[in-house]
């Protein structure tokens, strides 16, 4: 390399995304590409997101807004949390970024749990340096550990912040209620938690809560939602923060301005009010999963139980020979090796039709194993 790199740069993995749909396409040549790799919504785009982004389109010209005005009055009402409570992220993979850039440095400590989602550690390693990540374990059954996190909260160290996500990416398990609440409880108010509830709209354990309503209690609780899951924005970007006051206000010092598209804020005013699109997601998503459960399970495979639109599982044979052979038939999965987990592969709940497809492509190459 001609420059000289940040010593913590250099250390980083660029992170790799689920395998575009565009690149296989290329690959193959087939025409039908099936990608179940990424937890996008398979329903599409909501129709009345469409038709806001192209009544907007001939205002391009123009820079967004930039206090979101409309979009945060909307999500405020429909958060019921005050509009300067909210910030706004090119996906809330920026507002993750942002976050950590607020309180990590050489000599400061992250608390990431292992088998989650793999920007936790990206951002650590860029503002810190990986040996600033104190690791936790998942549970025997891939859940998160809070004690393991507790335990490392009373390790003397200087941690500045922490990651949970709820429901948990790639598991799809989630943290009960008050388990976690009790747990927010004994975090110290000078370390910052981020709390990503990407998957939330998907979550319906009874003993499953949002968090939204601790945002009023932890000033250093800063949540995070998505609009690229069930509202179908993936390729918008758009994702949405609340957090109290004082933190919002530290958070506004690192945004970049215009840091979310005119076409993409007018998309996510129109999704969020289009509950027929919410609730038909939901409800593909809750049948597709049963069945791709007990269709899984029949064959053989370990399933886990999630709370989300996607579902890991250990297959009988080989996992990346197994993705590697589906991707030859059009179908793409997420072997989870990246997230710890070699032995699984991630499944994002697709149509029925997709879903069917899957299946039986499945069971026509176990025959090959
Ligand atoms: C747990 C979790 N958080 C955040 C994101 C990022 O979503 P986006 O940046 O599209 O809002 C994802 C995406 O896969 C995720 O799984």
């Amino acid at each position: 390399m001609f420059l000289k790199l940040n010593k913590r740069i250099e250390k980083i993995k660029p992170y790799i995304p689920g395998k575009p749909e565009e690149v296989l396409q290329r690959e193959l040549g087939v025409e039908r590409i099936i990608k179940l790799a990424s937890n996008e919504n398979p329903l599409g785009t909501s129709p009345r997101a469409i038709d806001a982004i192209k009544g907007e389109t001939e205002k391009s010209y123009f820079y967004p807004d930039d206090t979101y005005y409309s979009l945060k009055n909307k999500l405020s009402k429909y958060y019921n949390v005050p509009d300067e409570w909210i910030i706004l992220g090119s996906g809330s993979v920026e507002l993750i970024k942002m976050a950590a850039s607020l309180v990590l440095d050489e000599g400061k400590y992250a608390i990431v749990s292992k088998n989650s989602f793999l920007m936790y550690e990206k951002v650590v390693q860029e503002f810190a340096g990986e040996e600033y990540i104190l690791w936790v374990d998942t549970t025997d059954n891939y859940e998160y550990d809070l004690k393991g996190f507790e335990k490392e909260l009373n390790s003397g160290k200087n941690i500045s912040i922490l990651f949970i996500a709820n429901p948990n990416n790639p598991t799809g398990s989630y943290i009960p209620a008050e388990e976690l609440y009790s747990f927010l409880k004994k975090v110290p108010d000078n370390i910052l938690i981020i709390l990503d509830e990407a998957y939330v709209e998907y979550a319906d354990a009874e003993d499953y809560k949002s968090g939204l309503e601790w945002v009023k209690e932890f000033p250093n609780l800063f949540l995070l939602r998505t609009l690229s899951k069930a509202y179908g924005l993936a390729g918008l970007r758009v994702g949405v923060g609340v957090a109290q006051r004082e933190l919002l206000e530290a958070l506004m010092k690192v945004r970049l301005p215009f840091n979310v598209s005119r076409l993409a804020s007018v998309a996510a005013e129109a999704a969020i009010e289009d509950k027929d699109f919410l609730e038909l997601s939901f409800k593909t998503n809750k049948k597709g999963k049963e069945f791709l459960f007990e269709e899984l399970t029949k064959i053989g495979f370990k399933v886990f139980p999630s709370q989300t639109n996607f579902l890991m599982f250990i297959p009988t044979v080989d996992p990346i020979e197994l993705v590697k052979k589906l991707e030859k038939k059009g179908i793409i999965l997420r072997p989870l090796g990246p997230f710890g987990i070699p032995d699984a592969v991630r499944i994002t709940i697709g149509t029925m039709e997709q879903n069917k497809i899957f299946i039986d492509s499945l069971k026509e190459i176990l025959k090959e194993f």
